[in-house]
């Protein structure tokens, strides 16, 4: 594999988290001291980007979010990590995706999100032309407007799309799914998708679900269930690519990464079976370090990862 010659769209969800660092979870109200704090760049599209950079790719992350601090430190840590800012456009009066995390020394966390306000739907300025240049379009549910106009162009130009099926209105899949050629779904999303429909007593009947997604036009329906590993339906019927055994640290993130590289993979003409095994290998490393991108590996690393697993 060479991820040196593509580049890949991810069109999305941008967040800050403000972590502090606390002997205890707070009770009630008072002055509390922190013994550490970090700022750290989450969201969807924004962390599948960071991957495709690390991994060797070239990315560029579309977006939006407030002209304010929280904006302007997203951006500069994304462009600390390659990936190209040029579309992350921060908007005078609108204000930012936070959130407010304290973590206490036994892991145990409070997190209070704020999803920003003001932030404009509209997505008539996204430069849709330029995806006649890259080899991969991924795309998220929290900016539907945003997704569905570079899909449209992607799928005019035979660019081919990744989805991130996250929690979201029934009716936005209605409009997404029809352009998208791969739906990758958590478990929470896929439900989202469905409301009740498909469950056999309160278990998600996984297969039944993604049959529903590709009846929308998506080819290739996948869901992705953390150790439990990921099950995709395509043409040929139903496969399972098992979740990599690692020492777990933090999850946080795993599937944002896990669709980064599973777009690399898509964009460097791989097929479906390959290119789910090299993201479960990226989103399981991802996991043995905290922080949703600081354990993002490189190509080399994980294809040393892979080797070490072959006999
Ligand atoms: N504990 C784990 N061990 C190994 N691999 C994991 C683990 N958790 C997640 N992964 C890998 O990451 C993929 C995505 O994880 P998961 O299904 O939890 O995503 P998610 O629900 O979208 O989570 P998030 O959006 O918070 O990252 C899994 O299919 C698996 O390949
Ligand atoms: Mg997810």
């Amino acid at each position: 594999m060479n991820f040196e010659q593509i580049h890949v769209v991810c069109v999305g969800n941008s967040t800050l988290d403000r972590v502090w660092l606390v002997d205890q979870l707070p009770v009630g109200g008072g002055k509390f001291r922190a013994h550490d704090y970090l700022e750290l760049g989450g969201g969807m599209a924004a962390n599948a980007a960071v991957a495709v950079a690390r991994l060797g790719g070239a990315a560029s992350y579309w977006g939006r979010n407030g002209n304010d601090t929280a904006g302007h430190t997203m951006r500069e840590e994304l462009s600390g990590y390659k990936v190209d800012v040029a579309q992350f456009r921060l908007v005078d009066g609108a204000r930012s995706s936070v959130s407010a995390i304290l973590v206490s020394n036994d892991g145990e966390r409070s997190i209070v999100n704020f999803r920003g306000s003001d932030i404009p739907a509209d997505a008539s300025w996204l430069p849709v032309a330029e995806i006649a240049k890259v080899q991969a379009v991924h795309g998220d549910v929290r900016w539907v407007a945003g997704a569905l106009a570079a899909y449209t162009a992607a799928r005019e130009l035979g660019v081919p799309t990744v989805l991130d099926g996250e929690i979201a209105e029934p009716e936005d899949y209605q409009v997404l799914l029809p352009l998208v050629d791969h739906a990758i779904f958590s478990e929470p999303g896929l439900r989202s998708f469905l409301g009740d429909a498909v469950n056999v007593g309160d278990e998600l009947s996984p297969v039944l679900g993604l049959q529903r997604a590709r009846d929308l036009g998506c080819r290739v329906a996948a869901v992705t269930r953390g150790a439990k590993g990921t099950v995709w339906l395509d043409d040929a019927g139903v496969h399972f690519q098992p979740a990599f055994p690692v020492e777990v640290v933090d999850t946080t993130g795993a599937g944002d990464v896990f669709h980064g590289a599973y777009a690399c993979a898509i964009a460097a003409g791989c097929g479906v079976a390959q290119a789910m095994r090299m993201a479960s290998a990226v989103a399981a490393m991802k996991c043995t370090r905290k922080g949703g991108r600081a354990g993002i590996p490189t190509l080399a690393e994980v294809e040393s990862f892979l080797a070490r697993l072959e006999p």
